[in-house]
Order: C-alpha cells, then sequence, then structure tokens
C-alpha cells in the first residue's frame, strides 16, 4: 500500500509492522473466517486480506464509522472480502463459534483488561483450535500509577490500560491453550513509523517516546489456541 495512505489511517503505531510481525510463519489458504477487533480504520484488516487469500475479514469497530471503512475497503478492490461493521467488543454480534481466527492491533487492551473478559466476551465466537493473535501496548513491569518519568506526558486514564506480560499471562492463560506472550522485537520500528506522521497525537507521543526512554514502555504479543 502506498505510504501515504497508511500515514492518513495510522492511529497509533504502525500496526502493519506489527501484524507483520505477530503474524510471522503463520501461513493460510483456507477458506476462513478473520475477526479483526479494533480494527481502526482498516489497515490491519486490509494487511490480512492481502496475507490469507482465501478468508473472508470482519473488520469490527467502535469509534471508526463502518462506512468510512467500507468506502476505503472498497477503494483497495476488497468490497467483498472486508466486512466492515460498528460494534463493542462487549457484545459482539456474531454466532458462536464462528470465527477460525481472532487478530486485535493496539486496541484489546481499551476493553480486555478485566479477567473474565476473554472467556466470556471473546471466546465464545471462536471455534475450537481457532487461533488468537493479539498485540498491546503495555509496560516491563505494572505500577499502580503513571511513574514519575513519564507524568507529565500520559495521563492516569491512558496509562491504566498498559499491562505487563505477566498480567496478561495471569488472566488469559487459563482460556487460551499454548500461550505464548512475548515482548515485540519491533516497538522501535512501529513507533518511528507513526512519529513520523503530522498526526496532532503523534506530535504528543513524541515527547512521551523521549520522556520513556526504553524504560518503561513495550508492545506485547499474545499468541494461542482456543
Ligand atoms: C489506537 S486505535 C487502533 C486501531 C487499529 N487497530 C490500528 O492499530 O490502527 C484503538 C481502536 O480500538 C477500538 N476500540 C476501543 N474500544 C473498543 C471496544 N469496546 N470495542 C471495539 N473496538 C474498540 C477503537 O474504536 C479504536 O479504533
Amino acid at each position: 500500500m502506498e505510504r501515504n495512505i497508511t500515514i492518513n489511517r495510522l492511529m497509533g503505531p504502525d500496526c502493519t509492522i506489527i501484524l507483520n510481525e505477530l503474524l510471522e510463519g503463520y501461513e493460510n489458504n483456507d477458506e476462513i473466517r478473520i475477526l479483526d477487533l479494533g480494527c481502526g480504520k482498516g489497515l490491519t484488516s486490509i494487511y490480512l486480506a492481502e496475507k490469507y487469500k482465501n478468508a473472508v475479514i470482519f473488520a469490527a469497530d467502535l469509534w471508526v464509522e463502518a462506512t468510512d471503512n467500507y468506502k476505503f475497503f472498497k477503494e483497495q478492490g476488497y468490497e467483498n472480502r472486508i466486512i466492515p461493521l460498528n460494534t463493542s467488543a462487549e457484545n459482539l454480534p456474531f454466532a458462536y463459534h464462528y470465527f477460525d481466527m481472532i487478530v486485535s492491533v493496539d486496541a484489546y487492551h481499551y476493553f480486555g483488561t478485566d479477567k473474565l473478559f476473554f472467556k466470556e466476551k471473546i471466546k465464545p465466537y471462536i471455534k475450537e483450535n481457532g487461533l488468537i493473535f493479539i498485540s498491546v501496548p503495555g509496560v516491563k513491569k505494572d505500577y499502580d500509577n503513571v511513574p514519575e518519568d513519564l507524568s507529565k506526558k500520559i495521563s492516569e486514564d491512558d496509562f491504566k490500560h498498559f499491562k505487563s506480560i505477566d498480567y496478561w499471562n495471569n488472566i488469559l492463560k487459563e482460556s487460551i491453550k499454548e500461550i505464548k506472550i512475548e515482548e515485540m522485537k519491533c516497538f522501535n520500528e512501529a513507533w518511528d513509523s507513526w512519529l513520523a506522521t503530522d498526526n496532532p497525537y503523534a506530535v504528543e507521543d513524541v515527547e512521551l517516546l523521549k520522556a520513556d526512554g526504553g524504560k518503561f514502555l513495550n508492545l506485547i504479543g499474545i499468541k494461542g489456541k482456543i
């Protein structure tokens, strides 16, 4: 995809770079259904449609209008393979055991940090042995409050969504088989791509990343099976 299209639709650290690492080595040519949960402006949905040529992608998001994403998917030639919808992860409008795979990049931390959320709100919609690929921004260890170094650059409200690998492991390990949770390698590359845009949120994030200086923040990849 042309860089200027990506730039216009990024909403945070580059989700295409993150997804590239998250799905590395996972190929599939079957006619599968994929839920792209919290798809934002649809970049990851296009990535999934390109990588999995026979898949149908359900591009679900709360804040971004389905009509905006539909226009984008149509322009990119994917109107028949990517289905845009506005919905909340709290209350998904699908049949149980419907998806072969769920992908969520830079969104799950907004709604999924309660212990039972995955088990009750997400797991029922995925098939037995269906695959989970989630990436969230996180922290190297858990904090009750924003660390002082970051306190002028991020609000308590935003920071509270950032959790450690141990935290995610504790709340997900009983619901996900063969769970693997790791710090992702693409942190710098994904953030640099976002910070190079002139999006006003990226301009603010430049200061956050400077204050962080590699001490607190990370990107976490969560993989496993139902
Ligand atoms: C930082 S944006 C990232 C979007 C996209 N995944 C990306 O990486 O470009 C976070 C997204 O999470 C979505 N989101 C937040 N709460 C949600 C919820 N309860 N259900 C579905 N999506 C949600 C928002 O609509 C927003 O588009």
